[in-house]
């Protein structure tokens, strides 16, 4: 059929709260080879277009120093995901790097190495940053992240690299601002330059990613934001003069399947005081409401009183994707989520506010949504940001990948092809 939309599915480990938990009933030790290859395991058996890390460039600071509740210390990326392309050579991997972090010719040598131990199915996550404490792991004392035009410089650092790896669509008219113009300095392997994707979402970066990626990364999938960000992106692709069939979109993605909706549904409840505790829903109530509660019961119903006025929300990606802003709106959003869900409880509200879309269901219900949402073109495909590992993908590759494959919609055997081919490919 011609008309036939593929689903493209990629997961993620390591993720971030609330979606991805440490339970020990659930998940193996956090950051351990033992976990890291497992879930390689199942991503493998589910055939996923890729395996995705994130990466953290410094800790997560509150006001008083790093959160002790925060899922954190990712591993490298390329040093983990190059062991685990030794034992699923057939896997593609995508390594989440910061731009303005690295040097490039270091940047583009390590990623050349990727792509040779991966045998062309390397593909590399852009970021621009913006943390304002990464400087101080990454850089010289002289340049702090408030110093620099981080798009200017990510942009430099993203034409040197693709340059230097031979890479199509970037040229020497790139002026570079902060780095001479790279020689072809390494030998050509099999892709190319690596299948880059960039994660963002102000129009400034919308607007850099469609003129050189072959993707992008995105929170947007739902109904309403995912048609609107994909129409965007293929307007600017358009006014790059690119073709927009050649570039795909990729959004976070979190998951619940059960045996039936029934079954979703309880699970979600039982997880819930594992996704947020009571320490990360207080901290998110007081921020949201910039005020202190004395008293504030998770389970119970969103404090009544208003928000302190003129306090302007600022939680940051992914949590702030929708709350950010003034305190006001981001209130009588928590208050329409938790009167959609009949009345849900504060600790619930928070985790459906967040940025990340949430499926869950049954495996013909989970199948249904994501083909549809692929057919609305809210997106192109997903990753999806397991709650905790190895095992929590195992339901969904064995009892949803089945279904999206009767309906052939989903590969049902990898080729010998680049990432970027397999990326491209339709049903
Ligand atoms: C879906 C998504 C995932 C992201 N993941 C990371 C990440 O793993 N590490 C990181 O440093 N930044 C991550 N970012 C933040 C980007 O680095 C940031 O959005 C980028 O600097 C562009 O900023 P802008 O969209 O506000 O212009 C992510 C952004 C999005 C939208």
């Amino acid at each position: 059929m011609a008309d036939r939309r593929r689903v493209r599915i990629a997961a993620q480990y390591n993720a971030e709260d609330p979606f991805e938990i440490w339970h020990p009933d659930l998940a193996d030790e956090l950051n351990t080879e033992d976990s890291f290859r497992k879930v390689a395991a199942v991503y493998r058996e589910g055939l996923f277009d890729f395996y995705f890390q994130a990466e953290t460039a410094a800790l997560p600071m509150g006001e008083k120093g790093v959160p002790e509740f925060r899922v954190m210390g990712r591993l490298d990326n390329l040093v983990t995901q190059s062991y685990l392309a030794s034992l699923y050579p057939d896997l593609g991997f995508v390594a989440t790097i910061n731009t303005g972090n690295n040097l490039p010719y270091d940047l583009a040598r390590r990623l050349h190495t990727f792509d040779i131990l991966t045998n062309g199915r390397s593909g590399w996550n852009v970021v621009l940053g913006g943390n304002p404490h990464a400087h101080v792991n990454h850089r010289p004392k002289a340049v702090r992240e408030k110093d620099v035009d981080r798009y200017v410089l990510g942009l430099d650092i993203v034409h040197y690299v693709l340059q230097a790896l031979g890479g199509e669509g970037v040229g020497p008219q790139h002026g570079f601002a902060h780095y001479d113009q790279p020689e072809r300095l390494l030998p050509p392997n099999r892709q190319g330059a690596p299948f880059t994707i960039q994660a963002g979402d102000s129009g400034h970066s919308r607007d850099l990613a469609t003129s050189y990626a072959d993707g992008m990364y995105t929170h947007y999938s739902d109904e309403v934001n995912g048609p609107a960000f994909y129409k965007d992106i293929h307007d600017r692709l358009k006014h790059h003069g690119r073709q927009p069939d050649t570039f795909k979109i990729y959004s976070r993605l979190a998951i619940l399947v059960g045996n039936s909706a029934e079954d979703a549904l309880e699970r979600h409840k039982s997880l819930l005081r594992y996704q947020l505790h009571d320490r990360q829903v207080r901290s998110y109530a007081e921020q949201i409401w910039g005020k202190r509660f004395a008293e504030l019961d998770p389970e119970g119903p969103l404090p009544e009183e208003s928000p302190t006025e003129g306090h302007v929300v600022k939680l940051g990606l992914s949590y702030g994707l929708y709350l950010d802003g003034p305190a006001d709106k981001a209130v009588a959003r928590l208050r329409r989520i938790s009167a959609e869900r009949g009345g849900a409880p504060l600790r619930e509200t928070l985790i459906f506010a967040a940025g990340t879309h949430y499926i869950m269901g049954s495996p013909v219900e989970v199948a249904t949504e994501l083909r549809r949402l692929v057919d609305l073109r809210a997106t192109d495909g997903f990753v999806i940001a397991p709650h905790s590992a190895p095992h929590w993908l195992e339901p969904f590759v064995r009892l949803v990948v089945p279904v999206l494959q009767d309906w052939g919609v989903y590969a049902k055997a990898y080729h010998d092809e680049t990432l970027r081919e397999r990326v491209l490919r339709e049903c």
